[in-house]
């Protein structure tokens, strides 16, 4: 069925709102600073209460923690700082019993190198002979640097695109694929709802390892438009037959390309059925740009009759509130966010309204500083532990230090301080959970530059970006981002109104 077309909701991800739950940070049942599953499930009444329907849990595997956990060293088991595999099976339950979701996040661009196949199976990695003494080619790892390190007891190179220690698989090997095939099978028998495939982009590379093509003048320094190193066609095959494994449950790409319209190729309707669509994210709080893509993505899907999908924040990214540059329009962007035809993703944190936190070298964590020399500050200022209570200084999460530092004026966004105001953000994310409107695609009305207006499923959202005021829709008032303005809203406010 096309979509957005007014078609009849077909499966329950068609209009789900996930909750990604980054593991380390969430809540620390065990007493170590480090969040674990005890933790999320002992939370989950609160994450059933936002009014989410699905949970996405970040890589909770064996880990030597180079990448905090993306990269695993036994696919199939729980790392002792997160809990047992009983814990799991507990935490899934009780997660049904609430009417929650599960998806589990699976890794299978590269392993950790303190994965066993990395010694016993070393065929199953890319491996190449040097050129000129230097890399074999001239791609360049996400996190910094050249994509290859030389293993001095072969003399060969291993391919890398994030982190040294996270080696890529060699996807042409059909052994690799055999084992995934296994490892989705064995979360799919302990009651996943599903995967969120990381870097479903990447995975198989040109046979030839041919070079990148050089970047053009002007671009940003190393930022090759890379084209052999991912988006290879043996993907959409691949994603074809892991369709047919995981029969009803879902399949959530981390198709991390510019253009929608290649992210539209792997959710094809026999392919993922979800792919993450970043393009809002990237945008700054601005009524062209954001207007300019939704439309890209509901063209591009729409082409291919695949579901929309919309998000704001996750554990990659800094937080919402710092890049708009206020909560006020951080609360407007809840209201469009989810008034979008689809499903959307919300990263948990983002629903008190949590800031990006500037850490001191000495507190920082990720990988990403280390490797860019500090040039890159990296992705600890998303990842702050979550304040459940004002209490210092572990504010809930912990009893002991959490593995970051909680900035000590988050007393006054925990859960504890905003959950009984109504006027609070996380007040506002479960009025705008209950009341999002469903079904339907999306009509644009006209507007005043610097405003977005559409309609969707008898809901008008309105949203002022930033122009000087626009008047609230007729009709009556379902929910303001900010309360104190009904007649109008003034810039960086949205509100919806039942048409
Ligand atoms: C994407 C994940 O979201 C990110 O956190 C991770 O570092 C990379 N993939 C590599 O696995």
């Amino acid at each position: 069925m096309p979509w957005p077309s007014g078609s009849p909701v077909a499966e329950w991800w068609d209009e789900a709102v996930f909750y990604e739950v980054y593991v380390r940070s969430f809540a620390d049942a065990s007493g170590d600073g480090v969040g674990d599953l005890p933790g999320i499930r002992a939370h989950l009444p609160y994450i059933a209460e936002l009014g989410v329907d699905a949970l996405w849990l970040t890589p909770f595997y064996p880990s030597p923690g180079a990448d905090h956990g993306y990269d695993v060293a036994d696919y199939c088991d729980v790392d002792p700082a997160f809990g047992t595999l009983d814990d799991f099976d507990g935490l899934v339950a009780d997660a049904h019993e609430l009417g929650l979701r599960v998806i589990v996040d699976v890794v299978p661009n590269h392993t950790s190198i303190e994965h066993p196949w990395f010694r016993e199976h070393r065929e199953r990695y890319v491996w190449a002979e040097g050129r000129n003494g230097g890399p074999p080619n001239n791609w360049l790892a996400v996190f910094g640097g050249p994509a290859w390190t030389h293993d001095p007891a072969s003399g060969e190179w291993y391919l890398h695109l994030f982190a040294p220690e996270q080696p890529d698989l060699d996807w042409h090997q059909a052994d690799v694929q055999h084992e995934f095939e296994s490892i989705l099978r064995f979360w799919i028998e302990r009651g996943v709802d599903g995967f969120r495939i990381d870097v479903a982009h990447g995975l198989f590379k040109d046979p030839e390892l041919r070079d990148e093509d050089e970047p053009v003048p002007g671009s940003e320094p190393g930022s090759f438009d890379r084209r052999r190193a991912i988006d290879q066609p043996q993907l959409h095959p691949l994603y074809r037959h892991w369709r047919t494994l995981a029969g009803d449950r879902v399949l959530v790409g981390e198709v991390f390309l510019s253009d929608p319209v290649r992210v539209a190729d792997y959710v094809r309707p026999d392919e993922l059925q979800l792919a993450f669509n970043f393009t809002l994210l990237w945008e700054p709080w601005d009524a062209a740009a954001l207007r300019d893509a939704i439309d890209a993505t509901l063209g591009a899907l729409a082409a291919v009759g695949a579901t929309p999908t919309w998000v704001l924040e996750n554990h990659d990214v800094p937080r919402l509130v710092t890049r708009y540059g206020s909560a006020s329009r951080a609360r407007a962007a809840a209201l469009l966010l989810l008034a979008l035809p689809g499903t959307a993703f919300l990263y948990a944190g983002q629903e008190l309204g949590l800031e990006e936190v500037a850490l001191p070298d000495e507190a920082r964590q990720d990988p990403v500083f280390f490797r860019t020399g500090g040039a890159r500050a990296g992705r600890d200022g998303c990842r702050i532990p979550i304040p459940w209570s004002p209490d210092e200084p572990g504010f809930g999460f912990t009893d002991a230090m959490p593995w970051l530092p909680v900035p000590a004026d988050w007393g006054s966004l925990s859960v504890a301080t905003q959950r009984d105001d109504p006027a609070s953000m996380l007040s506002l994310y479960r009025d705008a959970l209950r009341l999002r409107p469903r079904g339907g695609g999306l009509t644009w009305h006209e507007s005043p530059p610097g405003t977005l207006v559409f309609e969707r499923g008898g809901t008008v959202c309105a949203v002022n970006v930033d122009a000087s005021a626009l008047a609230v829709p007729q009709g009556e008032l379902l929910l303001a981002s900010d309360s104190a303005n009904r007649g109008e809203l003034p810039s960086g406010t949205a509100a919806w109104v039942r048409a």
